[in-house]
């Protein structure tokens, strides 16, 4: 038996009996570096589909498909250890049936070992979302905002600011709820609607610009960074990696020209002559600090 103790990994059930309960921590991320830190902290990691236009520089995520989803869902897996890891279905993998949703989740499960799928919709997806529950596959719902439709409804423009338009959107967040998700993501959404949904459905509101009383919520972890050249009203800046990183390259570039770097520390000498020993061993790249 191994010594080690075992990590458990949170599953969709552990997420769905923490409704009314604890916050619901949620990040997104598509790598293993950034997955092994954000594991750390939080309950939920998302491998969100906005990698298109955060990782691909896309204008939006209409174009990015189930491989590039499944690529960094297994660099995810493979950082994380704890959280449950929630891969997004991209746009025209899962709305012509609910048969080729279900293709499509399984084989995003199957291939990256993931907990969870999410998908947009509400109530045009419900009948999508039991068949899947049914055969094994635990849903997140993504309603209010869904920038997967961003090309019939124009904008990401926030969604239900007159009371008039709430019904809908409620419509929407129930049926996800009653359809046999495990929780839901309000995205851009009135703030005393995103408390409203909350209160009235009985799974996990998990808010992105939603409001402070949903049940958990997320971030895309490059805008929280303070990396994204561009974030939306809701996104809070944690932090300003944006000008560290440039101040490194900046300094990089400048030791690279001055030629003082690599210095005598950063480069391997010869041998002393007569000394036997074994095969210096290169560290591979990116995985820690260089032995001699
Ligand atoms: O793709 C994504 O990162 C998301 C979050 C914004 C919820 O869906």
């Amino acid at each position: 038996m191994s010594v080690q103790a075992e990590v458990r990994r949170l599953t969709a059930p552990d997420i769905l009996a923490r409704k009314g309960g604890e916050p619901i921590v949620c990040l997104t991320s598509y790598h293993a570096h950034t997955a092994r830190i954000v594991d750390s902290y939080c309950d939920v990691i998302l491998v969100g589909d906005s990698l298109g236009m955060v990782m691909h520089g896309l204008e939006t995520t209409v174009p990015v498909t189930l491989d590039m989803m499944v690529l960094q869902g297994h660099a995810v897996m493979r950082g994380s250890k704890r959280a449950l890891v929630v891969i997004d279905l991209p746009f025209g993998s899962y709305e012509a049936s609910k048969e080729q949703a279900f293709a499509s989740a399984a084989r995003v499960m199957k291939e990256t070992g993931c907990g969870a799928i999410k998908i947009e919709g509400g109530r045009r997806m419900a009948e999508t979302i039991a068949f899947l529950v049914e055969r094994g596959v635990p849903v997140m719902g993504h309603v209010g905002l869904t920038p997967q439709a961003i090309n019939t409804i124009g904008s990401f423009r926030a969604q239900g600011r007159d009371e008039s338009d709430w019904a809908p959107i409620e419509a929407d967040a129930r049926a996800v709820a009653d359809a046999g998700a495990f929780s839901v993501v309000l995205e851009a959404i009135a703030e005393p609607l995103g408390r409203r949904i909350t209160a009235q459905i009985p799974i996990p509101t998990i808010g992105i610009g939603a409001s402070p009383a949903c049940d958990g919520q997320v971030l895309v972890l490059e805008d929280m960074l303070g990396l994204s050249p561009r974030a939306p009203k809701f996104v809070k800046r944690f932090g300003e990696l944006g000008p560290a990183i440039e101040r490194a390259v900046r300094n990089y570039a400048e030791e690279v020209r001055a030629r003082t770097f690599p210095a005598a520390e950063h480069t391997y000498p010869m041998r002393a002559k007569g000394a036997s020993g074994g095969v210096t061993t290169l560290p591979e790249r990116g995985k820690g600090p260089a032995r001699a």
